[in-house]
């Protein structure tokens, strides 16, 4: 049993809680690797989780600076802070999410957006649907839609469209992985600011993407067969 005990952190300003100093720290132990966890499975390692880690914290550093710059950029003269809002698109940029926000010392809400187009155990877009509506209030925020993956760029060719009818401040979109170009997939041009990694016609799965509703588990990025 681990007992909670009082944590002077918590009483420090809200930055430092994103950079604290760790005395003593020893890293935590590490899971075992990806393809012991499901022995039944046969799973390559496309993209380790080191790899995705250390790729992470760089796009957190950019999208802090760009939100800052934009900011300078642009004052706000209504007395009143602009808003950043976080738009992932659930479920597969949940955990990329988890990782991302973790580097963005800003204030910040989220706003999820159910969208499937993979419905099942299909492998190609079915199309885009909406599920539950997305938030209605981002006129004059600074908004950042969250997706794992840009494929044929459906999702978030509508997505966007349909915040951008809003007038946000900003828009942007992050995703980690982009299949592409030259694989021929894609079927809406999507401008996309933050990429983690481009990949190649593969179906991947873990760290949030999922084949048929599983997978998403794996602490690596990987390809079945
Ligand atoms: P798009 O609308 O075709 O760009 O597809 C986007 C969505 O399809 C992503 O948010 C994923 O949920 C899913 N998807 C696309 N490619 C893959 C893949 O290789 N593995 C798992 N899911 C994928
Ligand atoms: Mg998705």
């Amino acid at each position: 049993m681990v007992h909670a005990t009082q944590n002077p952190i918590l009483t420090t300003h809200i930055h430092t809680l994103f950079h604290p100093a760790r005395p003593n720290h020893k890293p935590p132990p590490r899971t075992p690797h990806t393809l012991k966890i499901m022995p039944a499975d046969q799973v390559r390692v496309l993209i380790s989780r080191d790899q995705i880690a250390a790729r992470i914290a760089e796009l957190g550093h950019q999208i802090t600076a760009d939100v800052h710059a934009d900011r300078r950029a642009a004052p706000q003269h209504t007395g009143q802070p602009r808003r950043l809002v976080v738009v992932p698109v659930l479920t597969g940029s949940i955990i990329f999410l988890a990782d991302l926000i973790r580097h963005i010392p800003l204030k910040m809400t989220i706003r999820p957006v159910t969208i499937s187009s993979y419905p099942g155990a299909a492998t190609t877009t079915q199309g885009a649907n909406i599920h539950g509506g997305i938030p209605t209030d981002l006129a004059g925020a600074d908004v950042i839609i969250v997706d794992d993956i840009l494929d044929s760029g459906k999702t978030l060719g509508l997505l966007r469209r349909m915040i951008q009818a809003q007038n946000p401040a900003t828009l942007r979109i992050a995703v980690l992985l982009r299949k592409d170009e030259a694989t021929g997939r894609r079927q809406e041009q999507v401008d996309v600011h933050y990429v983690g990694f481009e990949i190649g016609d593969d179906f991947v799965i873990g760290y949030g993407l999922d084949y048929d509703g599983e997978y998403r588990n794996l602490p690596d990025i990987g390809v079945m067969g």
